[in-house]
């Protein structure tokens, strides 16, 4: 079991996002009832892919896009994580199997996020420090859920490691260079993509544009892959993301 904090800590994708871009007021506003019981409607219902997925997988991933479904701002996101996490194995040249543990990574890499206490992960505001070192430990407790899954084993890593970054500055574990492997890195720039192009209650969504000057920062700070990053420019031009709502 690997419970160790990285003590190099660097602002999260989120947190230098809510420096760059201005609070808007439209945001924050209170969820409908409605707008909830149909969101939650739709997250329960059959999907597609549930019988891809042997039986308890198909229950954790549907608890997690349960849980996403709670707020219109994450509605969807692993699923259009799970896929152009896929798309991008596709294109680097992955095998199938890394493809398919990318897409199932995708579908459950937040899903440590309901053992959060409270819901500090959809409120309406930027996250107090100690709420964010709560949030931090969400892929640990991700791994731990599905830890006991055999079907899971393969795909642990990558729960585990969605927000580690390139330099060691990311979470839980710090893990750097040649640590990451290809479908990690993967994941961590659909993850990292998906949440720059999509509003929080605290921030407007960035342009496709905007998103790849960001991205491209962050390799020139050490923190992505450049390869991980242009290629998946290439991706997201070739054809848009999917999205699910
Ligand atoms: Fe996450």
């Amino acid at each position: 079991m690997h419970l160790t904090q990285s003590t190099q800590r660097t602002p999260s994708h989120d947190g230098r996002l809510e420096a760059r871009t201005a609070r808007d007021p439209r945001f924050g506003k209170a969820m409908d009832p409605k707008d909830l019981m149909t969101r939650l409607r739709g997250a329960l219902g059959a999907h597609d892919w549930a019988g891809q997925l042997e039986e308890p997988e198909a229950a954790l991933a549907r608890l997690a896009i349960t849980l996403e479904a709670r707020s219109e701002y994450t509605t969807g996101r692993s699923e259009r994580i799970a896929e152009l996490a896929r798309r991008l194995a596709a294109a680097w040249g992955l095998s199938r199997e890394d493809q398919r543990n990318l897409w199932r990574a995708g579908l459950l890499h937040d899903v440590g996020k309901l053992g959060l206490p409270g819901d500090c992960s959809a409120k309406s505001g930027p996250l107090s420090p100690d709420d964010r070192l709560l949030v931090e430990r969400h892929p640990e407790i991700g791994y731990e859920i599905c830890r006991s899954l055999p079907s899971l084993q393969t795909v642990l890593p990558l729960i585990r490691g969605h927000h580690e970054r390139l330099d060691g500055s990311g979470y839980p574990d710090g893990l750097r260079g040649e640590s990451l492997t290809p479908a990690l890195h993967c994941l961590i720039v659909a993850d990292y993509y998906d949440a720059l192009t999509h509003a929080r209650p605290y921030r407007r969504a960035l342009s496709q544009e905007e998103a790849f000057d960001m991205l491209r920062e962050e390799v020139g700070l050490g923190r992505l892959l450049e390869d991980s990053v242009e290629l998946l420019s290439h991706v997201v031009r070739e054809a848009p993301v999917v999205h699910f709502s």
